[in-house]
């Protein structure tokens, strides 16, 4: 199985449909989100349209839960929930309920893969993985060999056995038949390593190849687009 593996688009319509047309033309068999589909960016409807269209599981991630639970909206800094608040204001009762439909932490049953948002411990809680410490309680608790999971935005992969973490560069990387590790394909919609490319994965099942795209998109005008809409001239400067 050849999984297209998408993460943090954040409602960045330009960033998804050229992930989108990549992944058609280069041919998979299902297109996961790892979560946090609205949030910062100016189109959350486009992008909610192309996910029920296009995308074949999507998991919540916290900019999501953000938009039907209020109270959530607490744990995030001004800007982030200006945004938030934002974005349940544009979006329609159908749009929020297809939001709350998203999947909770997922096993893949046929392939033994893990899709997840943050840590797998506390998923609730949301929990960032940059180090290898961070990574460790949810390596200790993973039932199958790989687990992928989005939130910081960053492409890496924590190893168990060699108990240690890489940066992921574009490239393709092959996994070990019995390894266990965790995957973050970067960002969609926001990418946070310095480079505006957007990233994401494809993963065979089979062979082990991952693979890590990156593609420059039209950043500049989804920027614009958040200037436009009046939103924080930081997540703007951010895309650039
Ligand atoms: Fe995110």
């Amino acid at each position: 199985m050849k999984f297209a593996v998408i993460s943090d688009v954040h409602s960045n319509l330009e960033a998804l449909e050229c992930t989108l047309s990549e992944i058609k033309k280069r041919g998979s068999d299902k297109i996961i989100c790892l979560g946090d589909a609205v949030g910062y960016g100016a189109n959350p409807s486009e992008c909610l349209a192309i996910f029920r269209s296009s995308v074949d599981v999507v998991i919540m991630g916290n900019h999501d839960q953000a938009i039907f639970d209020i109270p959530f909206r607490d744990y995030f800094n001004p800007r982030a929930r200006r945004a938030l608040e934002w974005t349940a204001e544009v979006l329609s009762e159908q749009e929020k309920r297809q939001i709350k439909d998203f999947l909770p932490v997922t096993i893949d049953q046929t392939h033994q893969v893990t899709w997840a948002h943050s840590s797998i411990h506390e998923p609730l809680d949301y929990h960032y993985i940059f180090t290898q410490e961070d990574a460790s309680p949810s390596l200790e608790i993973l039932k199958t060999n790989f687990c992928f999971f989005g939130h910081t935005h960053f492409p890496s992969l924590f190893s168990a056995e060699e108990n240690k973490s890489q940066y992921l560069p574009a490239g393709i990387y092959q996994l070990k038949k019995n390894s266990r590790c965790l995957i973050n394909p970067g960002s969609v919609g926001q990418p946070r390593d310095k480079n505006p490319k957007l990233s994401f994965a494809f993963f065979d099942s089979e062979s082990l190849k991952l693979e890590i795209v990156r593609l420059a998109y039209d950043n500049v005008k989804a920027a614009d687009k958040i200037r436009k809409a009046g939103l924080p001239e930081y997540f703007a400067e951010r895309l650039l």
